[in-house]
């Protein structure tokens, strides 16, 4: 085999390579995005932790270093009320590491803020006609999906199990990202909560192929040629590569999370919601330890890290990943260690290597 034999996302995006760089709100950098581009796979850029000026400028220097077809990424939650009580509790929980850290238990924290889409994000969108718009945690409202396509960018979002598969395609998507447990950062689940029962990329990727018209992307474990390869055979269209892309020159993460991910082996990470209140993977640390992974009385997302800001600042300056999230998946042993536009060509030709191994 010399080349890849679906076409479907191929043609859907128009690019070169199957390979989706995912968005990682915080660690990716326009010049990882652009270095994607420049191999041919598909540069993503997060908005979750950018306000609509910041945005803007990260799209200006994007447009201004290739004309290739872009993937801009929003989050698509529903911002919670104020819950003082909630908030109340959660300090009480962490007030030992405040005393610890030599703070005051009572001092005001930030309100730890991921921007959902909105109008405004939108008229972004509009502004710059990216190809691609891609969503976490379900679709926004219609009128906003509605406005996204009006400006002919593709639609696509994450589904974790066949349900949400089938929910995506018929509120618009172009294409479903099937996100298997093994994936680091949040969970794109939204319409169940239920982590006990979410589904592992090998089983998941073949069940929504089956369940859906649109193309499949694969994601979730996905770092080598090898993932890769597998991606084909389940019936994936393309895959979106996260932890990997982490081992970059152009992340840009806490030393203490470089760290973490280089030590990670196949069993370090877990699901945890005590950074934000979400369901996310990461590197286990001590907070995930002693309260967690899985907090009742996280609060809700993304209203959970405010209250962290203060002892986790304290922690990174003395070197200790106690309290920051180390999100990866379960596959950062794999990765190949390299620049972004590098990766990108590596993991599609070495996929390809496989595949030609495996077809005689
Ligand atoms: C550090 C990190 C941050 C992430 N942030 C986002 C995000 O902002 N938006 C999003 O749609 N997915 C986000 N994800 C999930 C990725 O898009 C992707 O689905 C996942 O990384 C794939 O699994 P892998 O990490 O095993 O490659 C993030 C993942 C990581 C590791």
């Amino acid at each position: 085999m010399t080349s890849w034999p679906d076409q479907r996302i191929l043609d859907l995006f128009g690019i070169d390579l199957p390979i989706i760089q995912a968005p990682m709100a915080g660690a990716t950098t326009v010049d990882m995005v652009i270095a994607t581009n420049r191999a041919g796979g598909l540069g993503s850029l997060p908005s979750a932790q950018l306000n609509v000026d910041g945005l803007r400028q990260a799209l200006v220097e994007i447009r201004g270093s290739t004309k290739a077809p872009v993937n801009v990424n929003f989050f698509s939650h529903r911002s919670p009320p104020i819950d003082a009580a909630s908030q109340a509790r959660w300090r009480a929980m962490l007030a030992s590491y405040y005393l610890e850290a030599g703070l005051d238990p009572a001092i005001p924290a930030a309100i730890a803020g991921r921007a959902p889409f909105d109008a405004a994000f939108c008229d972004v969108v509009e502004e710059f006609r990216p190809e691609v718009v891609s969503f976490h945690f379900g679709l926004p409202e219609q009128a906003l999906v509605q406005r996204v396509k009006a400006t002919g960018a593709k639609i696509i979002s994450s589904a974790t199990t066949v349900a949400e598969a089938i929910w995506l395609e018929a509120n618009g998507a172009d294409a479903v990202i099937a996100m298997g447990f093994e994936a680091g950062g949040h969970r794109g689940n939204f319409l169940s909560d239920d982590m006990t029962t979410q589904v592992g990329t090998m089983a998941l990727v073949p069940q929504v192929v089956d369940a859906v018209r649109v193309p499949v992307i694969a994601a979730g474990g996905i770092a080598d040629g090898r993932g890769v390869a597998a991606a084909l055979m389940l019936g994936a269209s393309a895959v979106q590569v996260g932890t990997a892309y982490l081992f970059c020159p152009e992340a840009r993460i806490p030393d203490v999370h470089r760290s973490a991910i280089e030590a990670s082996r196949d069993n370090s990470t877990a699901i945890t919601n005590v950074f934000t209140g979400r369901p996310a993977r990461g590197v286990v640390n001590r907070l995930m330890r002693e309260i967690g992974p899985l907090s009742v009385d996280a609060p809700a997302f993304p209203t959970a890290g405010g209250a962290l800001a203060p002892i986790r600042a304290k922690a990174e300056a003395a070197s200790r990943d106690d309290f920051t999230s180390l999100w990866s998946g379960q596959g950062a042993r794999l990765a190949p260690r390299m620049g972004a536009e590098e990766l990108t060509r590596e993991l599609y030709q070495s996929a390809i290597n496989v595949l030609s191994q495996k077809s005689v």
